[in-house]
């Protein structure tokens, strides 16, 4: 038995006491002065180490504030922000449609690392989806045409589809490429960062957090953040 869990028939106790210690220390003085370098720097320095670094969960909200959160793959970071991409009619979507807010969050566990990012969302142009519709593999194309993410699906119903979006597009067994076209109801999203939160573990429970807040009446070329420290 584990000894770091107690169960009885009804309940799930977790007993496990995890320590943190991020190999640097954290502090307002010595982070980059833009939030996306310093996540540049802790994205690539988590490369190899973290398996899936890309992975975050993102939380939406409906206008009447109830969230819902799921894991999805970041797919670029510049300095207009983070894109993920999606289908368009997806329960994340119609809340960001409703909602344009979002909260990124990582959790790179081998580095004892955290990033929190919040912002107003945008969807990315045709074109930067297409782009990166172009370059998925063919199955996930495919997939991407056969699932009406977020619904209720019978069972079989979904390899049924698939087999129709095959024969639709010409897609022979075992095919490695097609010219299957960027379907209208999926694409990107940006995040358009105005807080961002970076957290390294530290023993007993005291952290380092440093938190990056826009300025407001900042230019989008030149943005001007606040940076400070806070309370683990
Ligand atoms: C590791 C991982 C990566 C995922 N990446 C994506 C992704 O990039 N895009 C996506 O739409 N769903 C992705 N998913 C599935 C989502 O978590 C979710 O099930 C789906 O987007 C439907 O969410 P929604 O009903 O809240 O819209 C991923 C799931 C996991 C576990």
């Amino acid at each position: 038995m584990d000894s770091n869990l107690h169960t009885t028939p009804d309940t799930i106790k977790v007993l496990a006491h995890q320590q943190y210690d991020a190999p640097d220390a954290l502090s307002p003085t010595t982070v980059l002065p833009n939030p996306l370098d310093q996540f540049r720097a802790w994205f690539t320095a988590a490369q190899g180490v973290v398996h899936e670094p890309e992975a975050m969960a993102v939380s939406t909200a409906t206008p009447s504030g109830i969230p819902s959160s799921r894991i999805l793959l970041l797919k670029q970071v510049d300095t207009r922000g983070f894109v993920f991409y999606t289908n368009y009619e997806s329960r994340k979507s119609r809340e960001l449609a409703a909602n344009p807010h979002a909260a990124l969050v990582f959790f790179w566990r081998e580095v004892h690392r955290q990033v929190r990012i919040l912002g107003r969302v945008e969807r990315v142009t045709a074109e930067e989806s297409e782009e990166y519709f172009r370059s998925r593999p063919v199955g996930s194309r495919v997939g991407a045409w056969a699932s009406r993410q977020s619904t209720v699906v019978g069972e079989g119903d979904l390899q049924k589809n698939v087999e129709d979006v095959r024969e639709r597009f010409g897609v022979k067994e075992g095919a490695v490429d097609a010219d299957i076209p960027l379907p209208e109801f999926w694409g990107g999203w940006r995040v358009i960062p105005s807080e961002i939160e970076f957290w390294a573990g530290k023993p007993s429970r005291l952290h380092d957090r440093v938190r990056y807040i826009l300025k407001e009446g900042a230019s989008d070329e030149s943005p001007e953040w606040t940076i400070e420290r806070l309370s683990p």
